[in-house]
């Protein structure tokens, strides 16, 4: 039907007209998620139809693979999963009264655990990056889960539930002028065995300052690293790199030219910064490498910029460390979380 398959995402279809997008399909299993002008919905939608037997279909405000997508006037989209939320279940202890925080869970409890974690981790990568941290922590004790953490994650479950969030991506406006920003946070040596947890949120802004929140992250480091900086280093690089395939896929999607795109990073350690821009040797070698990638990138205008911000506004804060605000966050990816207690 004359759809492009994108080439870094193969669920992904594009429709352009005289070279300019005019429609777009993205594809779960067999749920179909499509938007574009009436063009392409007189042409391809309905040539789909007459070819598959489709069940139901709606448009506007609907449900798809679990998360609820409004449309707002102005054209902007929110996406929620309240309804989801809600439905999680605590997992009950079994015996509670003589069990210790430090027995091992049963092997019944371990499956109950690990469900609802996989269920917290959905809604984590959907729609709530406030419980990433919670959730990366509770992910890494899977086969050993002790009575303490099915408790966490309970907590864990009270806390999604005492708010309720809404994901905006308003509409942006020109097209061949949009910024890609990236956040990365890092957490050296915080996790129970040692290891060291990275994350990191990209939006997409336009002239106007509006951000769409297109990804976030949050994960045990790839290796080991020795130091913070070196933890920094490489959830920055992480970051830089999803930052470069946002610009990629954009470029495709509108068929522009990825160098259309300026990709800009933040962290919030001057040491990094400094670090960055520096010619001077550093002692550990994995880390050298890294800083020699993300020169690179800077050299060839990959990403136009590493800037260093404070703390406070660094987006990427919650995913990484315990107890970090989750306001900025989420003020940033919707401002629109309320106490639904
Ligand atoms: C993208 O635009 C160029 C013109 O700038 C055009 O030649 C090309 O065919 C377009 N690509 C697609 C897939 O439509
Ligand atoms: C920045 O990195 C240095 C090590 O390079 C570390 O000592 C310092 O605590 C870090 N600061 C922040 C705010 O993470």
């Amino acid at each position: 039907m004359g759809m492009v398959m994108c080439s870094l995402n193969s669920a992904l279809f594009f429709y352009f007209k005289k070279g300019v997008l005019s429609g777009i399909i993205c594809i779960h299993v067999d749920d179909f998620c499509w938007d574009g002008e009436d063009f392409f919905r007189d042409t391809v939608i309905n040539s789909l139809k007459d070819k598959f037997l489709i069940g139901t279909t709606s448009h506007g405000s609907f449900k798809y693979i679990g998360v609820h997508l409004e449309r707002d006037s102005a054209g902007g989209i929110g996406l929620s999963q309240d309804d989801y939320v809600r439905s999680l279940e605590e997992v009950k202890l079994e015996e509670k009264h003589k069990r210790s925080r430090s027995d091992v869970l049963s092997e019944m409890e371990k499956r109950d655990y690990r469900a609802l974690v996989g269920q917290l981790n959905w809604i984590a990568t959907q729609t709530r990056p406030d419980i990433s941290f919670d959730v990366c922590e509770l992910s890494s004790v899977f086969d050993k889960a002790r009575v303490d953490d099915l408790i966490r994650a309970n907590k864990v479950v009270k806390k999604v539930q005492s708010r309720s969030v809404v994901v905006q991506y308003p509409k942006l406006r020109d097209q061949n002028q949009l910024t890609i920003e990236c956040y990365s946070d890092a957490s050296f040596g915080n996790l129970k065995d040692g290891g060291s947890q990275g994350g990191h949120v990209i939006f997409i802004v336009d002239s106007d300052g509006k951000r769409c929140p297109v990804t976030w992250q949050y994960k045990r480091l790839r290796r080991v690293v020795k130091s913070t900086l070196a933890a920094e280093t490489l959830a920055l690089l992480d970051s830089a790199e999803a930052g470069v395939y946002i610009a990629t896929l954009l470029a495709e999607c509108l068929n522009l030219s990825v160098g259309d795109f300026v990709v800009k990073c933040f962290v919030d350690n001057r040491s990094l910064v400094d670090a960055v821009h520096s010619t001077k040797a550093i002692e550990d070698k994995h880390l050298r490498i890294n800083m020699a990638v993300l020169r690179d990138m800077l050299s060839k205008r990959d990403i136009q910029s590493i800037t260093w911000v404070r703390s406070s506004l660094q987006l990427a804060n919650v995913l990484t460390k315990i107890g970090a605000c989750p306001k900025p966050l989420l003020s940033a990816i919707g401002g629109c979380s309320t106490s639904s207690q």
